[in-house]
């Protein structure tokens, strides 16, 4: 897959970061820790001319298609350099200001949608124990302006051409998924998309909205209690197809258990209500599958 992104300087000269972008984009704009920023400033002094060479290209993929849909595919960037994703993002930073602000996107929102960086440092830190961006593509579509975070739940522009959906997505940290901000966030969505990208999306009565996450897998309902957020925020799809792989470990073990995916199940934390479940399930052959879903607004009452 390297062989795919384009050379080193193809579209723009790469605006490579120094220490002090690095730690002041990371803690000014990116929500990350202090330990992560220095961790990622040391590994930037760290990183080989082929590495720098591999920053380069992926930046220029981000160049080549700013104002794109969704996310980019890229090569596993992580070894052995487990932060090398994070420079060209980075240094993309400006060309995502410059994009919203053509757009009329307020400063605001572009710093909104940047937390989300310093919240997977937080998790990579978490499942590996050591600085880490393993998703790092997932972030080109926040600065190719793809990607906006409007209250609770982050939207996205997927799907195919003329009429692409607004993928919904939720991030770790932000708070309970109660309906009220469900509700609110896709109420702002509803206002935005149109308003932001008027050659893609006519009108509010145009949009649809989907969600593929192991959130959506009306199992749950069967093992959360009844106070639980998660199967309510479910129970708002119409649901596509069979689902995902049985078992989903990928993403349970991720985004539920905070472990890498070899992670025995004997070794599994179970240290709150959902964790426990999950786990009652695994081990009562539940074959969990994460779901697609098209969001009903009705039952938001939208
Ligand atoms: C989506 C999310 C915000 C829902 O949180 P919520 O509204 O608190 O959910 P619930 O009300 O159903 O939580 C029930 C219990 O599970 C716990 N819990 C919720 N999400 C958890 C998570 N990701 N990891 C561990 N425990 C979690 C809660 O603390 C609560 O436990 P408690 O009763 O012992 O305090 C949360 O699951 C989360 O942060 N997920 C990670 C991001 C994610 O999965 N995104 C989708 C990717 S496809």
């Amino acid at each position: 897959m390297t062989q795919d992104l384009p050379q080193p300087g193809a579209v723009k000269a790469y605006p490579e970061p120094d220490a002090a972008d690095v730690s002041e984009l990371l803690l000014g704009w990116c929500g990350a820790d202090a330990e992560d920023a220095d961790d990622a400033v040391k590994a930037l002094g760290a990183l080989d001319d082929d590495a720098r060479e591999l920053a380069d290209r992926l930046y220029q993929s981000i160049a080549a298609d700013m104002g794109g849909k969704k996310w980019l595919s890229w090569p596993k960037v992580t070894e052995p350099h487990s932060l090398l994703g994070l420079y060209p993002l980075l240094a993309a930073v400006p060309d995502m200001l410059a994009y919203h602000r053509e757009r009329g996107i307020d400063e605001d929102l572009s710093r909104k949608v940047l937390v989300d960086v310093g919240e997977k440092l937080r998790l990579n830190r978490r499942i590996y124990g050591r600085a880490g961006l393993d998703v790092a593509n997932w972030f080109t579509g926040h600065v190719r302006g793809a990607l906006y975070q409007l209250g609770r739940l982050q939207f996205c522009v997927e799907g195919p051409d003329p009429e692409p959906f607004v993928g919904m997505h939720i991030r770790g940290e932000g708070g309970p998924l109660t309906l009220d901000a469900v509700r609110d966030s896709t109420e702002w969505a509803l206002e935005f998309f149109p308003a932001v990208f008027p050659e893609r999306y006519d009108g509010p009565e145009e949009l649809v909205f989907k969600c593929d996450s192991w959130l959506l897998d009306p199992q749950l309902r069967d093992w959360l209690p009844e106070r639980s957020n998660i199967p309510g925020f479910g129970a708002l799809f119409d649901l596509e197809g069979d689902g995902g792989p049985v078992g989903n470990r990928t993403d349970l073990w991720r985004f539920v258990f905070m472990r890498t995916e070899d992670t025995p199940v004997e070794e599994l934390p179970q240290d709150n209500t959902l964790q426990r479940s999950v786990l009652a399930g695994i081990k009562a052959d539940v074959p969990w599958r994460s779901r697609l879903g098209t969001l009903n607004l009705n039952r938001l009452g939208l």
